[in-house]
């Protein structure tokens, strides 16, 4: 039912043009995102995994505009958000959101919470005064702070507390998607639980819809509906949770699956513990065919020359390798 898809991502690219270190060299490009495709159903979970720098962040600024795209479409309830004027873009921002990993540096130090939470309906101009009040202490109270912590400034609150500030203000506005960019990353591992299980109770009450990036595979199992690995600026593999971690089939999910123990041991039971070295290569010039090539353990002569496409190996999941499903 294509009424229920919230958030659909066709073919995205952004490229970032840096400067030429001389002026006979070619202007470098930063191919961060390279054709990412995907749905996101309303009230659900997306996940979007993979190494730092394989640009996870710039496709979420991405969707939010924050960071033009090269091309390719962002359509968000049905709107395409690309085509859309600055002013009329403001305005959809209202119903679509962004938690960074650092709430610090996300939060003015000079401001304090109430304030922080308020900012975002005085800019969008709902509510009068009064009626704003009401709602930032509903929203410290739906993210579990107390009326007191109105009155105080960043510096007072520890991380997770930070967070919570970060997610009502996120929430001000009744957005119906919230893109969460490693909301959890900079925060200690006993804090972490903690805010994810808050945001899914406020998943659950508000039937809000998560675009879900983490570098950690825990983190997105803890979370996500759907999962899509990314590589190098690529999907490489998607499909829904307990597929992708019960039967990964990228030798990049698997690796991944492998650096985490803990978590589940069958999952890395069938992915063999493979173990993929070293740091991925630059997105301003990736490699040839598989972008993964230089990486896979089992990667053939056609892997360095043809670009494996994304195809459906099992009903609802896809897998971008050339040996995949043979
Ligand atoms: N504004 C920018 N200018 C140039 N390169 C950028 C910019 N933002 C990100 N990049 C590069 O794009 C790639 C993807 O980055 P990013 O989306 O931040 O990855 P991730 O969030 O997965 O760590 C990285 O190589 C990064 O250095
Ligand atoms: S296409 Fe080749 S290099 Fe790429 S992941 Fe598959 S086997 Fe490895
Ligand atoms: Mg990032």
């Amino acid at each position: 039912m294509t009424n229920s898809i919230l958030l659909k991502v066709e073919n995205l690219c952004t490229y970032f043009r840096l400067r030429r270190p001389h002026w006979f060299s070619p202007v470098p490009i930063v191919y961060a995102v390279d054709g990412v495709s995907f749905e996101v159903p309303k009230g659900k979970t997306f996940g979007l995994v993979g190494e730092s720098g394989c640009g996870k962040s710039t496709t979420a600024l991405s969707v939010l505009r924050l960071e033009e795209p090269t091309s390719g479409s962002v359509k968000f309830d049905g709107v395409d958000l690309l085509s859309l004027d600055p002013e009329v873009m403001r305005r959809q921002r209202r119903r679509i959101q962004i938690i960074f990993q650092d709430p610090y540096s996300s939060l003015n130090p000079r401001s304090r919470a109430g304030d922080i939470i308020e900012a975002p309906l005085k800019v969008q101009n709902i509510g009068t005064s009064n009626e704003r009040e009401e709602r930032v202490a509903e929203l410290l109270s739906h993210v579990g702070l107390r009326p007191e912590h109105r009155a105080a400034y960043p510096h007072q609150f520890s991380g997770g507390q930070r967070q919570r500030i970060c997610i009502a203000r996120a929430l001000a506005s009744g957005p119906d998607l919230i893109v969460c960019d490693e909301p959890v990353s900079a925060l200690d591992v006993a804090i972490q639980a903690q805010i994810l299980n808050l945001l899914l109770k406020l998943q659950r009450e508000f039937g809000l819809t998560y675009l879900f990036i983490s570098h950690d595979m825990a983190v997105v199992q803890h979370m996500c509906d759907e999962i899509a690995v990314m590589y190098l600026g690529k999907i490489v593999e998607q499909t829904d949770r307990i597929s992708l971690f019960n039967n990964p089939m990228h030798p990049y999910s698997k690796a991944l699956l492998s650096a985490v123990p803990a978590i589940d041991v069958e999952a890395n039971q069938l992915a063999g513990r493979l173990k993929v070295a070293g740091d991925p290569p630059s997105p301003m010039n990736p490699p040839s065919g598989c972008r993964f090539h230089t990486r896979c353990p089992y990667a053939e002569a056609r892997c360095r020359s043809e670009i494996p496409t994304l195809r459906e190996i099992e009903p609802g999941h896809s897998v971008a390798c050339h040996l995949a499903g043979g």
